[in-house]
């Protein structure tokens, strides 16, 4: 694609969508005369009479604790085939599994590590979304694992409990890979939210939520063709790796830790009675204390933790809504990002006789207040095109150094009438303002990923804590997956005081098709260890 044109898809693709809009619906039909395939890993039963199937629940990662305490896992990325629509089986690719992955859980304090095997015909990278990482094991860009290869880091968790998740990163192929079924959540536990009284029973009323779309073709497979301007937008929407999912709720109270797992779909979730949630957590962690909100919007990337009250025997249905301020966008624009669609994306069936729930916290979390007073560098960042202060990503260019511990602004705004969103890797930040305004309640918490909508300006305050490292980046970037695949990411060290960085020592080109191409030394890790 160039970046100096502008691409435009022909409006003729609004009736192809539409087309398979009507495809899509067809398979629930069909479904009831097929017989229901079971996929390798996602526990499907068979759609009742009302066309849904239970909610698969990602199993929790095992771990084996070593006798130093370290606790260790093993993920293999393959390939397989789900049945993500009802009696279609689909090509799908999968962490230890078909499609996604085991969801990851770990204590803060706890050390960490991972044998992670890469069973893809392709290179591909795991990355650690919203984790606190040494950027050597941050499995971004530079952290390749060829086919056939193996990754394995490690480190100590320190953090707040948080809804964080795991992806492919491998420059360029960001989107298909995700696409195509990687993905994972990553939790993270600490004493204070363990001693809390919110619903915290994993897949009983705990509940992790992957929310994604997808497309198919005639045969089944995912189609990824025709990418839109903010990439591959479904028709369908897929929840922990099915379409037309509902979940059984046996508690007054259920939490659903949401993640926007799209490429480039933006959710404004609710639910289609109007009823009120009540929001607990953003990115990095609990909120200051619980939000009542009726809709919340999500862009590729962020999560957030709601918390719903539910009635014997009334379902819910959890829905993606049109963007009553089309997020910002023009309105003859907004159709085209999908800003204007609505979905069914859970239904919740509560059922007759519920167990009782405790009543949430009055406060969830000692959220210190964002603290410019001590900044130490102010910088700006202008999102254009598929450029971030027009330069695309250049794995060879580290594009400033952060001194560990200390205190910065960055200024994220929005150059382009296309949506964006801006994502940092190693740290929470806070939101200090939004176009001079402070964030709303919603938005007051810790974001590792923000939404910037076209002309607006977002005010970040960041610090990067404890790991330094003169050889391997951190990225930050649109995670708008095609436009961070297109370039739309840059690259910092994080140094300690006086530190400079290592010299870059091979110096070959970035493949922009296959991601491949080493970088900073070492950074290729070709048929990894
Ligand atoms: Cu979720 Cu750099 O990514
Ligand atoms: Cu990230
Ligand atoms: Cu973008």
């Amino acid at each position: 694609m160039n970046i100096q044109s502008r691409p435009r898809l022909p409006r003729t693709r609004l009736s192809r969508r539409t087309f398979l809009l009507g495809l899509a619906a067809t398979p629930l039909a069909l479904s009831a005369g097929c017989a229901t395939r079971q996929p390798d890993t996602v526990p499907v039963a068979v759609s009742d009479t009302t066309g849904r199937r239970p909610l698969p629940i990602p199993p929790l990662a095992e771990s084996v604790v070593d006798a130093s305490g370290v606790r260790h896992f093993a993920l293999t990325a393959a390939a397989g085939t789900t049945e993500i629509i009802a009696g279609k089986s689909t090509p799908t690719w999968g962490y230890s599994g078909s499609v996604l992955g085991p969801t990851i859980r770990a204590r803060r304090g706890e050390t960490v590590a991972f044998t992670i095997d890469n069973a893809l015909p392709e290179t591909t990278t795991v990355h650690w979304h919203g984790v606190h990482v040494p950027a050597r094991f941050d499995g971004g860009p530079h952290q390749s694992i060829a086919p056939g290869g193996r990754w394995e880091p490690s480190w100590t968790v320190n953090q707040p409990a948080a809804t964080l998740w795991y992806h492919p990163h491998p420059h360029g192929s960001t989107e298909k890979h995700a696409y195509r079924g990687l993905a994972g959540m990553f939790l993270v536990d600490d004493d204070e939210t363990d001693a809390s009284t919110l619903p915290r029973v994993y897949g009983v009323d705990d509940i992790p939520l992957v929310v994604q779309d997808r497309r198919f073709t005639v045969d089944g497979s995912l189609d990824e063709s025709d990418p839109t301007d903010v990439g591959l937008l479904g028709d369908t929407i897929v929840t922990n790796g099915i379409a037309d999912a509902y979940l059984s709720v046996r508690t007054e109270l259920v939490r659903l830790r949401i993640l926007n797992g799209s490429g480039g779909r933006m959710y404004n979730l609710g639910f289609g009675g109007g009823e009120e949630f009540t929001m607990i957590g953003s990115d990095g962690g609990l909120l200051a204390e619980p939000v009542r909100a009726t809709r919340i919007a999500l862009s590729p990337g962020e999560r957030t933790e709601i918390v719903v009250a539910v009635r014997p025997g009334t379902p819910m249905m959890l829905r993606a809504f049109p963007f009553d301020d089309r997020a910002g966008v023009a309105r003859d624009e907004a159709a085209q990002y999908g800003l204007t669609d609505s979905f069914d994306v859970l239904e919740l069936r509560p059922a007759a006789d519920l167990e009782r729930s405790a009543a949430l916290p009055a406060v969830l979390a000692a959220l210190p207040r964002p603290d410019a007073s001590d900044v130490v560098a102010r910088r700006r960042f202008d999102l254009q095109w598929f450029m971030i202060n027009g330069e695309r990503m250049d794995m060879n260019r580290i594009d400033f150094t952060p001194t560990v511990d200390t205190t910065e602004v960055w200024t994220v705004r929005n150059a382009d009438n296309w949506p964006h969103n801006f994502h940092v890797h190693d740290t929470q930040f806070r939101i200090l303002d939004i176009d001079g305004t402070p964030p709303p309640p919603v938005l007051a918490g810790w974001k590792d990923t923000v939404y910037v909508a076209p002309g607006s300006e977002v005010r970040l305050v960041l610090r990067f804590t404890e790991y330094t490292d003169p050889t391997y980046p951190y990225m930050f970037h649109c995670h708008l997956m095609l436009h961070e695949d297109q370039g739309m990411m840059g690259q910092f060290l994080v140094l300690a005081p006086g530190q400079e960085p290592a010299p870059v020592t091979m110096d070959m080109d970035m493949d922009m098709d296959t991601g491949m191409g080493a970088s900073r030394p070492g950074a290729g890790g070709h048929g990894g260890h």
